[in-house]
């Protein structure tokens, strides 16, 4: 009996989890255990024998019986312990601080002018940057000899050797989305098309790449007079405040007629303020959309007609918020966008409020 209780003694302490525990109590003390087997040979002792070996067995049963449940404690505490050690956490250590990001001043500008038309009933539509030769010049009455041509500073794509097909273009414009649009959906229209544009340029007011906003709506009875009424609308919730238009006579390919259009404004040391004043800035080109243009789009110009505009989002941005540079928009300077970049929960809606 003491072989029994040392071996089983040993082998407890040697158990190294819960399931090695378990198996050494079927082994020692259960139904078939070893403990058992000795309690049956009982019956074949005589009763001195049994009454000397009975509480022996029962006495090693129970020494057995408190060891496992011992072990199996201090299995579990040991358990414990090694994941307090793992599962450290200092909890007065500084907070870790993160960078925030912040909405580049011209995709706040964009949102602002796609919530304002939006109000106004303009959808959004987009088109490619990189274009064909005819959307962005025939389609828009620009054919090949047109000095307009010239004057865009047109950045050309590579065509194979031997390929004599006109060569794809870097929008210069986004007119040709009104062309895409007019194909797409048909007539009565009312979109505005913002996006990025390109021409080899670049001084403190010009940069290769920059953007625009085009708008468009054609139906029936548009008139010049909803164009006007249409863009004080948009200047007046732009920029807050009332801000009174002038339209000068001008000439695009794509209108007839074509209008420059200025906002009123005043020069204060060196800045200028728009809505006050009685000085005017030249904001925009706009006009009655041309029957040949309509006609490219597949519209019948005896039965349709509309207006047309374009809009630098840039030269926008920049006066209300008052940046001075042009080129500072797109050279991802961290401090810059930091000082001029919106937070992006600053989601700008009619109901909510345009500007910060
Ligand atoms: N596409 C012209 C430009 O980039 C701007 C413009 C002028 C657009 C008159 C128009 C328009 O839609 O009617 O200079």
């Amino acid at each position: 009996m003491d072989d029994l209780r040392d071996k089983y003694i040993g082998l407890i302490a040697d158990a190294a989890d819960e399931a090695a525990i378990e198996d050494l109590r079927v082994q020692a003390v259960g139904k078939k255990g070893e403990i058992a087997l000795k309690m049956r040979e009982l019956g074949k002792m005589t009763p001195e024998e049994r009454q000397v070996m009975g509480p022996k067995l029962n006495a090693l049963k129970d020494e057995i019986n408190s060891a496992l449940s011992a072990k199996k404690t201090s299995l579990a505490d040991a358990a414990l312990e090694e994941r307090l050690r793992t599962e450290w956490l200092d909890v007065t250590l500084p907070g870790r601080g993160r960078r925030q990001g912040s909405i580049h001043p011209i995709s706040q500008v964009t949102e602002e002018v796609s919530a304002i038309f939006a109000d106004m009933g303009f959808a959004v539509a987009e088109g490619p940057q990189i274009e064909t030769d005819w959307y962005n010049f025939d389609a828009l009455n620009i054919p090949g000899h047109h000095p307009a041509r010239a004057e865009m500073d047109t950045f050309y794509t590579h065509r194979a050797e031997g390929d004599n097909r006109p060569p794809h273009v870097l929008r210069t414009h986004t007119s040709p989305v009104q062309i895409r649009s007019m194909e797409k959906q048909g007539a009565p229209i009312r979109i505005i098309c913002p996006g990025r544009v390109y021409r080899a340029d670049y001084d403190q007011t010009h940069t290769p790449m920059f953007h625009q906003v085009e708008g468009l709506a054609i139906d029936k009875d548009i008139s010049m007079a909803n164009l006007k009424w249409v863009l004080e609308e948009f200047f007046t919730a732009f920029f807050g405040t009332e801000v009174k238009t002038r339209f000068r006579a001008s000439h695009f390919p794509f209108t007839e007629p074509s209008a420059e259009v200025d906002i009123q404004c005043k020069w204060e040391n060196g800045s200028v303020k728009v809505g006050e004043g009685d000085d005017w800035l030249e904001v925009l080109g706009s006009g009655m959309v041309h029957p040949k243009v309509l006609k490219a789009g597949g519209i019948d110009p005896d039965v349709y007609q509309g207006f047309a505009f374009g809009i630098g989002i840039d030269r926008l941005a920049m006066l209300k918020y008052g940046i001075p540079d042009l080129r500072a928009f797109f050279d991802a300077d961290l401090r810059w966008l930091r000082h001029y970049g919106f937070a992006s929960l600053d989601q700008p809606t009619l109901h909510g409020g345009l500007t910060r």
